[in-house]
């Protein structure tokens, strides 16, 4: 099929605000191939650009998996993240869809990647950190590959730290916080202008952006 005629479908499965799906959705304008995107969030998600269904991840992939060609899912992260950690310590458990997940993706045998945190138990296939393409936040990310395969890109020794204000934290609830440390600030803007300059997005809002994936780490991945 040439790039022309062709017709991706892709799934994304706990989209949020759709970080990954627009990173998937500019991938393919450059790349010259048509795609329909459809995220699903089991909360509603008015700011997501594209197709969106509220539904539960998991029961939505296992009716609805054969109407599409391409898969992704960046299932909860808080039952590995080291933000949660004291509060894992103390009993408190998270939502983790993470294995049924990848078992249903592996079974649709069509392209289908997961990602999550750098403590995640996922394949390390691919990962790939802001400062890679420029970004001012880093946000370092694992991408397990399934049903397709491809080269890891090298990543380049970091310069700079988030405690020397090189680099914005994009978490929490929307200030330029860093214990112990300097802020990475820009004079006359706004955290929300920060942080949405830093992560190369411009419609989400502070919450939205602290679970964003930065769209141009699918420059790297298709
Ligand atoms: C880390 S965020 C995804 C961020 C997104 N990939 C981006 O780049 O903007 C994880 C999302 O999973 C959603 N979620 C949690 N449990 C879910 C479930 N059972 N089914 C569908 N979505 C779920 C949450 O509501 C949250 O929006």
């Amino acid at each position: 099929m040439s790039r022309q005629t062709r017709v991706i479908k892709l799934l994304d499965l706990c989209c949020k605000a759709g970080g990954c799906s627009m990173g998937y959705y500019k991938a393919a304008m450059d790349l010259g191939y048509q795609i329909e995107i459809t995220g699903v969030d089991i909360e509603h998600q008015p700011n997501y650009p594209f197709e969106f269904i509220q539904a539960d991840a998991v029961e939505y992939i296992s009716k609805n998996w054969q109407q599409y060609t391409h898969f992704h899912t960046s299932p909860p992260c808080q039952e590995y993240t080291v933000a949660t950690v004291q509060f894992r310590l103390n009993g408190k458990k998270y939502l983790d869809n993470l294995e049924p997940l990848r078992e249903l993706l592996k079974k649709t045998k069509r392209p289908g990647v997961i990602e999550n945190v750098m403590q995640a138990p996922i394949s390390p296939d691919v990962i790939l950190r802001g400062d890679m393409f420029g970004l001012k936040v880093l946000r370092a990310r694992k991408f397990e590959l399934l049903n397709w395969f491809m080269l890891n890109p090298v990543m380049p020794p970091k310069i700079g730290s988030v405690k020397n204000g090189d680099f914005a934290q994009v978490v929490g609830k929307g200030q330029l916080k860093v214990t112990g440390g300097k802020k990475f600030k820009v004079p006359g803007k706004s955290v929300t202008e920060v942080w949405r300059n830093a992560m190369g997005i411009d419609w989400m809002t502070n919450n939205e952006l602290a679970e964003a994936i930065h769209p141009i780490y699918w420059t790297r991945i298709i």
